[in-house]
């Protein structure tokens, strides 16, 4: 188990050490895209969150910082950033200085790491279906990184959603398409990103990446009442208030069919799904 552990930690660390996700091709790219669009609000449980005094957050894989600094920049509260990457944590740095921010970054394994004092908000996107126990360092957060009637925020791959994607690029590569070929379609299905790096960035971790798992709300929500926190709001049901958890049990298997329009209408359609959870007093 430990050496298995060690592996995809080793392997995740090496294929991001190449190029960071969300990287950009420079420091002023990253600090310009920061300031000219509040990528935060994507999240709108985030702001209420935020704008409540004495915030303090932190981000568990955080990578080049668009989350952490973007924060720091709009919302002004104070960030930790932390990423087992020192390649991704350099750039996050570097950036926030740039913009003259609070957020502070640190390099470190999150199944290893430990934070002086828990806090009020930890977020996580796009982090931990990458690591060996997902739901283990689901439950880290929730338990160790989350302060007594604190919240998490966590995003992850969703299983019914994902599908149709992975297998899509599965059945391109196993008609003998190039990596080229495959950059390509990337390109076309998302074709918002302009700049070539920050592209490679998303095609490598979205199709090239040694390690990902797939989870369902079903799954987070017994595991996180496990932890003593109860689901507030998700992504499945675009952060609207529910009457019933069943209600969203049944709308995130929907999310099959979607993915499949979505992909046969040439639309990028990632499959991913964010849920918050608030911790009792
Ligand atoms: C897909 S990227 C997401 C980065 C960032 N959250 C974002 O949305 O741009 C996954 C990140 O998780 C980090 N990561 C993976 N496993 C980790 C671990 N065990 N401890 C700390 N960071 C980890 C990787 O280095 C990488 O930066």
């Amino acid at each position: 188990m430990e050496n298995e552990q060690q592996s995809v930690g080793q392997s995740v660390l090496a294929f991001y050490r190449v190029l960071p996700f969300n990287y950009r091709q420079s420091v002023a790219e990253h600090a310009r895209e920061i300031k000219e669009r509040n990528a935060i609000l994507s999240y709108p449980v985030l702001p209420p969150l935020l704008e409540k005094p004495e915030m303090r957050v932190l981000e568990i894989g955080c990578g080049p910082g668009w989350m952490s600094n973007g924060i720091a920049h709009h919302y002004g509260c104070p960030v930790t950033g932390l990423d087992f990457n020192p390649v991704a944590v350099e750039r996050a740095q570097a950036v926030a200085v740039e913009l003259a921010v609070k957020s502070e970054f640190q390099v470190g394994d999150l199944f290893q790491w430990s934070p002086e004092a828990p806090y009020p908000l930890v977020i996580s996107l796009g982090v931990l279906h990458h690591t060996d126990d997902c739901q283990g360092a689901v439950r880290r957060l929730c338990t160790d990184f989350t302060a007594p009637g604190g919240h998490v925020l966590i995003g992850l791959y969703h299983e019914p959603g994902r599908r149709p994607f992975l297998d899509h690029f599965a059945d391109m590569k196993a008609a003998g398409a190039s990596e080229d070929e495959m950059l390509e379609r990337f390109r076309k299905l998302d074709s918002h990103i302009k700049d070539e790096t920050h592209l490679m960035s998303w095609f490598r971790d979205q199709v090239l990446h040694p390690h990902e798992t797939q989870h369902t709300l079903r799954e987070m929500v017994a595991l996180i009442e496990d932890c003593g926190m109860t689901l507030e709001a998700t992504s499945i049901n675009r952060f609207q208030p529910f009457d019933s958890i069943e209600g969203l049990y049944a709308q995130e298997q929907g999310y099959a069919d979607l993915a499949a329009e979505r992909l046969a209408a040439g639309q990028y359609f990632p499959g991913f799904f964010v849920f918050l959870a608030g911790k009792a007093r």
